[in-house]
């Protein structure tokens, strides 16, 4: 494995150019399993319902997945932060499904206590096999992202979202809720993420760079996702706050009226995760009126492209989410990071495993 830089200024860079790569892996490894025998090999039986836990990064990740499979097959789910999990009813006989990059998140290890004591089994999702969090939990699903570096994770969130997302398959095959040629089907549709990923760094790199002066004094941020947009919208904006120290709040889009709204000023940036419906489009317009710098992500017209729209790729996986737009999301965080002199692989405040609670 290399451990160095290479030719990336950062950690960072290196690990957001990895993500298709890593996708790649993923799939390869997972890919040929998810129809039959990798569900089986979890040893777990299959639930009715989904209790997903983890922190930060890691639990935007479990929320994409967790939308997968109620979308693809109606399993319901919760998405509980783990530090409170002790202090919020859990579904009885749930599967909890715990996601840590590091596996050793304090917080993390004392909801596994708290789940255990209710009696739900876990699954766990780390890029970390010899972890307590593996170790604790009663099945493993590996993530394969290799060695992260940078604090603020980029190609371990892809890799969860990618690998929880071969996990949902599994349980939605084995459960027969859908059925085995279907999954095949979402399967070959997965190994297009790395083409789609490429080709949404590819774009930022080129869209990002000269959006950035025009940033360098705003105080604040808002981003808005609507559905399968919206999970995403909140992972960009807690990029966007580790790494340049800039508020980022993320919303609904159709929250805007009841609150945030107020924010809004010559000059604000909002980040508007684009999915071409007419409802967004008049929360934009909204903003816009009120003299808000939009920044649009998604369709090939936007400010950061992140697909083009005439690929049968980028429609085949509507049901994914638009995963693809969490790369320009990041690379407009690092950006504007590396522009204001932070370190963007050592954020302040911040540490790769934080092992207290
Ligand atoms: C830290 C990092 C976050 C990360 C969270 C969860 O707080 O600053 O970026 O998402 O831990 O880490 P984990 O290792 O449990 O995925």
């Amino acid at each position: 494995t290399d451990l160095t830089r290479g030719v990336h200024p950062d950690f960072m860079a290196k690990e957001i150019e990895q993500q298709p790569e890593v996708v790649a892996e993923v799939m390869t490894t997972w890919g040929p399993s998810v129809a039959g025998d990798l569900w089986p090999s979890f040893g777990l039986q299959v639930p009715r319902h989904l209790t997903i836990v983890g922190c930060g990064t890691s639990l935007h990740a479990g929320r994409a997945v967790a939308q997968v499979t109620a979308r693809l097959g109606g399993i319901p789910y919760s998405a509980i932060e783990a530090s409170e999990v002790a202090t919020t009813t859990t579904v009885p006989g749930s599967l909890a499904v715990v996601l840590s990059q590091s596996g050793e998140t304090a917080d993390v290890l004392r909801a596994v206590d708290v789940l255990h004591q209710r009696g739900h089994p876990i699954l766990a999702l780390t890029n970390n096999p010899h972890s307590a969090l593996a170790r604790q939990a009663q099945a493993v699903m590996l993530c394969q992202a290799g060695p992260e570096i940078g604090v603020a994770a980029t190609k371990t969130f892809t890799a969860q979202v990618i690998g929880g997302t071969a996990m949902g398959l599994s349980l939605l095959a084995a459960a027969r809720l859908v059925d085995r040629s279907a999954v095949r089907r979402r399967v070959a549709e997965l190994s297009g993420v790395p083409d789609l990923l490429a080709y949404a760094i590819g774009a930022a790199r080129r869209s990002v760079p000269d959006l950035v002066p025009a940033l360098l004094d705003s105080p604040g941020f808002v981003f808005l996702g609507r559905g399968s947009s919206r999970v995403f919208a909140d992972e960009g904006a807690l990029k966007l706050k580790e790494l340049t120290y800039r508020w980022a709040e993320s919303h609904a889009a159709g929250e805007l009226k009841h609150g945030p709204l107020a924010l809004i000023e010559t000059g604000t940036p909002v980040v508007v995760l684009d999915d071409g419906s007419e409802r967004l489009a008049a929360n934009i317009a909204e903003v816009r009126a009120r003299g808000a710098r939009v920044i649009s992500v998604g369709p090939e017209q936007a400010t950061i492209p992140a697909r083009t729209s005439t690929t049968a790729l980028a429609r085949g996986l509507d049901w994914l989410g638009p995963l693809e737009t969490v790369v320009g999301l990041q690379v407009l965080a690092r950006e504007l990071a590396v522009a204001l002199g932070r370190d963007v692989d050592k954020p302040r405040n911040l540490a790769k495993s934080v092992t207290v609670e």
